[in-house]
């Protein structure tokens, strides 16, 4: 150890040591201050407390969306110590223990339609990768159509990081950096709330979208798609929720060129909803599906994919592993977590807080100069925002940043979002917390309006 290198122990140097010793991913590096290091200490519920001895109410479930039951939940963790203590690992393959059965068995009965076989991995990124393997080598063994690699995703997607899950992914300026990416992927627009690319009315873009992916698969070639993967409701610039007949239509063309249709729970699974995966809301059965974060409400870093005995059983053998599939310590989590949701009923708690929550949040912003739209669907919420009620223009500055910084200040941790900032409390979160964010959302807009000159 060099004479200048101190022990990253000290609280009083904390910041300085994240900055000399910590990579801060996707945080670029002119706003790296030591104001601008965040560390906690300790949560309970949905407070966060800061090295500082600051209070927030996390309105955004852990900056991911993956902490649903909120911080300090003594059963989860006791779980995965007992589990830890008792076996923590024993690899893969073949090599299972009961508590990794009753997980997929419990998920067979939890997900939609045939989708019965599970297998985990240790995050999303892991899950889309593993989802767009099995596709290929689904249709590589089934035979009618062995050339089928290539994978058409949609513009804004957000599927992970990983090499292959970037390709699929459109937003966050991930992709551009990352070309050339794996070949073989494509983009069509999916259905947006509020404002579109080419100023149409919600109904008609939607139906410009659906043609648009029939028109793309034709134009890759049929045989040529293996997959097409989506959000079922995407994330980028907040919330997009689509009409009720883009999933079935979306799925009937599928069928029609018999391209797997993966759908991306990673962000909506579990809860977050108000369903237990969102794919619900559209009587949507995909073959593949994706998930991760909520699945543990973030007490270990687990994901799955599930698909149908039909497709896992298609390749002789599926040539594809992971180190830390199944980790027992991630499945205790899992388990744990599902437990919860079901006792505490927390599936239908999140639709109803969540109805009332979005009410609120409609009626105190809504009629502020520089909110659009407030939307949302169970505990994810976002508020957009526009520089002009009457164009739907967004803010091309920092004014969302703005807002999130200015709520932070007051105490409610929320995220942007591209045009809006996005909330996605803990499912848990009491009444007086929701109020609370709503008066403080309130607040930040008007003093962020005032600051700016901005109509308020
Ligand atoms: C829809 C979706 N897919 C995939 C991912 C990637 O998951 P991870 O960050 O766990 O790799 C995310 C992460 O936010 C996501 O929202």
């Amino acid at each position: 150890m060099s004479a200048s290198l101190r022990l990253p122990d000290d609280p009083e140097n904390l910041a300085q040591d994240a900055l000399d010793y910590c990579v801060f991913p996707m945080f670029p590096r002119s706003g790296r201050t030591a104001d601008s290091v965040q560390v906690y200490t300790h949560g309970e519920g949905v407070e966060l407390h800061d090295l500082q001895g600051r209070t927030y109410l996390d309105m955004i479930s852990a900056h991911t969306r993956a902490n649903t039951l909120g911080y300090g939940n003594q059963e989860i963790a006791r779980a995965v110590g007992d589990q830890l203590a008792t076996l923590h690992y024993v690899g893969t393959r073949n090599n299972f223990s009961a508590p990794t059965i009753r997980l997929a068995t419990r998920l067979a009965q939890l997900a939609p339609g045939a989708l019965s076989k599970s297998m985990f991995v240790s995050g999303g990124s892991e899950a889309v990768e593993t989802a767009f393997k099995l596709a290929r080598q689904y249709h590589r063994s089934r035979g009618a159509k062995p050339h089928a690699r290539k994978i058409i995703s949609r513009w804004n997607a957000y599927h992970g990081s990983t090499m292959g899950a970037i390709g699929a992914t459109d937003w966050l300026n991930l992709r551009h950096i990352a070309e050339p990416a794996v070949p073989g992927h494509s983009f069509v627009p999916g259905p947006t709330c509020y404002r579109n690319p080419f100023g149409m009315e919600d109904e008609a873009y939607t139906d410009l979208c659906v043609r648009q992916l029939e028109q793309q698969i034709l134009h890759e070639g049929p045989d040529y798609v293996a997959a097409f993967i989506g959000e079922p409701i995407m994330q980028a610039n907040g919330v997009q929720i689509p009409p009720a007949d883009y999933w079935p239509r979306v799925r009937e063309i599928c069928r029609k060129y018999e391209v797997l249709l993966i759908a991306d729970e990673v962000i909506t699974g579990f809860g977050r909803t108000g369903d237990w995966f969102a794919s619900n809301h559209f009587g949507l059965v995909p073959d593949i599906m994706t998930m991760a974060k909520a699945m543990t409400a973030g007490y270990a870093p687990m994901g799955a994919v599930m698909t149908t005995p039909a497709i896992i059983d298609a390749p002789e053998n599926f040539l594809h592993l992971h180190t830390f599939s199944g980790h027992l310590g991630s499945v205790a989590a899992a388990n744990a977590s599902i437990a919860i949701y079901e006792r505490e009923q927390l599936i239908v708690r999140a639709k109803e807080t969540g109805a009332w929550f979005l009410e609120a949040l409609k009626a105190e912003l809504e009629p502020l100069p520089i909110v659009g739209q407030v939307r949302g669907i169970g505990m994810w919420l976002a508020v957009d925002l526009t520089r002009d009620k009457a164009t739907k223009a967004p803010f091309t500055d920092d004014t969302v940043t703005a807002v999130v910084r200015r709520m932070r200040e007051l105490g409610v941790i929320v995220s942007p979002i591209g045009t809006a900032f996005e909330l996605a409390p803990p499912l848990i979160a009491p009444h007086d917390a929701l109020e609370r964010t709503v008066r403080v959302a309130a607040q930040a807009l008007g003093d962020v309006a005032r600051a700016r000159n901005l109509p308020c």
